[in-house]
């Protein structure tokens, strides 16, 4: 038998040393009993972290819709795999049976081969939150094409830029989508990105507002007729277990957003066996991931980690502040969720309404409330803790990142004992290290450094799409042999772990990770700028939000500075999306520089921290006076 399911304390440390010792047999026993396979594989895993190359279940066939879909119809045909809960509360639920499921994804993945797609093609999904996202994504991996997902929030430029990497051949969109009392021009956005985007053929729109939009003719079809006259019935392409499941684009510190790489086998164990005890889901609890399918979260915990289990999934169209800040408590009442994953930013953003709203509701359904995308702080922890869970329900805050496909640092409910603002314990089979800034590895505990992963784990992204070496550079060459997170942890006295947040350039705004750099490409782009940058400072509700400190190119720029922030903040906009502008913006005579040219941001970010007096020795920049026209000006 083996440990699928960890109940109490020292069972996770007993199935930690043995995930630890022997992690082939491991593995091997978890994949073998609780997964369908179409064959067996011939080696569990073949790793070499220096070129980096990582292999887990060799030679095993198998598609992941067949575990996540058909093997559960036999003795789950009625359940609901998807509940889908529209943004306005008077329309109806959407409750579709896995039975239903099968049928729908069929019908897509044949529309997807009737317009020529076949394994191991690209297509772009830039779907709101609505069934079709869900069926889209699952009909790609039931023929072997490669989704990737694009976020229904990122303007055109961000979308095209995606799927020129990847060379896209299809997106499938919607007419547009719904947010709050709010309509948004999808196909509007589609239209545009496409314009730049030569290598797409076709494009598939599903109707959800019923707008008026412009179809071009031999490129773009209505969605529902092709599934209407398409068949129900379908097989699954057989694929390799490294064969790519999935495409999904991060921001980097630098350059263009990386498009990381899944594994077909290894993301599907990994995110299976996570989901069934982080979230400890029991047949017939109905679960509910508030995050959107276009980041990891949705891809990992609404799709393939809680279909897997034969679990029950809502899919959310709408927002926490619609029709008023109660909705996400209404939605619980009324599905009755057992289990409830959000991030820090919806938390704070809640709690600021008071506890009115959240008493109202009935929610002693819930068991397990989960945190993910950011570190959750103290308030917001015992906010969740009290009023949310009536002290009844823990808290799991899972630390994981886009690359590593599944959570890897956190408490499994009711069995690990829960500390507010700790993420708590490595999972099975992770083995988390602290590195200090030499490289060597702190031992022991009471420790802080940089977070490193020394071993492979079968969910681990396996490449940058089109760029190995830009891989390898990010995440392996910081330190030997190691898989390097970006972010920095401490490690407490009893080996607990806390993240104390990120490392690098990288930025995290309501839990959206956001690279530094393209921001400021976008800032730079504006004829009066010199040059820009941007960093983080801390905000009630956003966690972090961006401040930038912007040098015109003429200092007696006549234009008056409000119109200028305006319009500096819609060319974020309409580079990346409105969740990159920034919050503040001031304008500088200069920037801090070394003297070789390279802009102090560390400077910068200690007085947008207001630590002005804990800036370092300022005396060896190029121009040390700067810095105290900056203090002056500070907003
Ligand atoms: C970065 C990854 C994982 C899905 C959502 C974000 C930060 C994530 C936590 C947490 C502290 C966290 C890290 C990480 N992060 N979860 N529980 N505690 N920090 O995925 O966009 O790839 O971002 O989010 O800094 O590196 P992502």
């Amino acid at each position: 038998m083996s440990n699928y399911h960890i109940k109490h304390l020292e069972e996770y440390y007993q199935v930690y040393r043995k995930s630890i010792r022997e992690p082939e047999n491991f593995w091997e026993e978890i994949a073998e009993e609780h997964f369908l396979w179409r064959k067996k594989w011939t080696n569990v895993l073949s790793w070499d972290f220096s070129k980096p190359e990582v292999k887990w279940f060799e030679g095993a066939k198998l598609n992941i819709t067949e575990n996540c879909i058909d093997r559960h119809l036999a003795t789950r045909g009625d359940k609901t795999a998807i509940i889908f809960e529209p943004n306005n509360p008077t329309d109806k639920a959407e409750y579709i049976s896995y039975k239903q499921l099968y049928e729908r994804v069929n019908q897509f993945a044949n529309v997807l081969k009737s317009k020529g797609v076949t394994k191991g093609d690209r297509v772009c999904i830039y779907v709101p939150m609505i069934p079709e996202l869900a069926i889209a994504t699952l009909a790609c991996a039931r023929i072997g094409a490669i989704h990737s997902v694009v976020f229904a929030g990122f303007s055109s430029k961000a979308l095209s830029t995606r799927i020129n990497d990847c060379d896209c051949k299809m997106v499938i969109t919607a007419d547009g989508s719904y947010r709050g009392n709010k309509t948004i021009d999808l196909k509007g956005v589609v239209d545009e990105a496409l314009e730049s985007c030569p290598g797409v053929k076709n494009v598939l729109v599903a109707k959800r507002i019923n707008s008026k939009i412009s179809m071009k003719v031999g490129r773009d079809f209505w969605l529902q007729p092709l599934l209407d006259s398409a068949s129900k019935e379908g097989n699954a392409e057989v694929m390799d277990a490294e064969d790519p499941l999935f495409i999904l684009y991060t921001s980097g510190s630098t350059g263009k957003p990386k498009g990381m790489v899944h594994s077909s086998a290894g993301y599907m164990v990994y995110t299976a066996y996570t989901f069934k005890n982080v979230f400890q889901y029991k047949e017939n609890d109905v679960y509910w991931c508030t995050a959107d399918i276009g980041w990891i979260t949705g891809h990992s915990y609404i799709i393939y980690g809680p279909l897997a289990n034969g679990a029950t999934t809502v899919l959310f169209e709408g927002v926490p502040s619609y029709p008023n800040f109660g909705r996400f408590w209404e939605i619980v009442d009324k599905h009755k969720i057992n289990q409830f994953y959000t991030a820090p930013t919806a938390i704070r953003a809640l709690a600021k309404q008071g506890t009115e709203l959240v008493e109202k509701y009935n929610l002693s359904s819930l068991k397990v409330l989960g945190s993910v995308g950011e570190p959750i702080n103290e308030e917001a922890w015992h906010w969740y803790n009290e009023n949310v869970g009536k002290k009844k329900s823990p808290i799991v805050d899972t630390w994981w990142q886009t690359e590593t496909g599944g959570i890897m640092i956190t408490p499994i409910p009711y069995v690990t004992p829960t500390k507010p603002t700790y993420a708590t314990l490595p999972f099975i089979g992770i083995q988390p290290a602290l590195m200090n800034e030499n490289g060597d590895e702190l031992k022991g505990n009471q420790v802080e450094g940089r977070l490193c992963i020394k071993f492979p784990w079968p969910s681990m992204a396996r490449t940058i799409w089109g760029s190995h070496q830009r891989y390898k550079e990010t995440y392996f060459s910081a330190f030997d042999n190691m898989y390097f997170t970006g972010d920095g942890a401490l490690r407490d006295e009893v080996g607990y772990y806390r993240i104390t947040g990120r490392v690098d350039d990288v930025i995290i705004v309501s839990g959206h990770n956001l690279g530094t750099a393209p921001i400021e490409d976008a800032i730079n782009e504006h004829p009066a700028v010199a040059e820009s940058a941007i960093v983080g400072f801390p905000h009630d509700i956003k966690g972090s939000a961006l401040y930038g400190y912007i040098t015109l190119k003429d200092a007696g720029e006549s234009r008056n500075h409000k119109n200028l922030s305006k319009e500096i903040n819609q060319l974020i906009a309409d580079r990346i999306g409105p969740i990159a502008k920034l919050d503040k913006i001031q304008f500088t005579e200069g920037l801090p520089k070394t003297r070789s040219g390279k802009i102090m941001r560390r400077i910068l970010r200690k007085i947008a921290h207001n630590e002005m007096d804990n800036l370092g020795d300022i005396s060896t920049l190029l121009n040390p006076d700067v810095v105290q026209s900056i203090i002056d000006n500070k907003l």
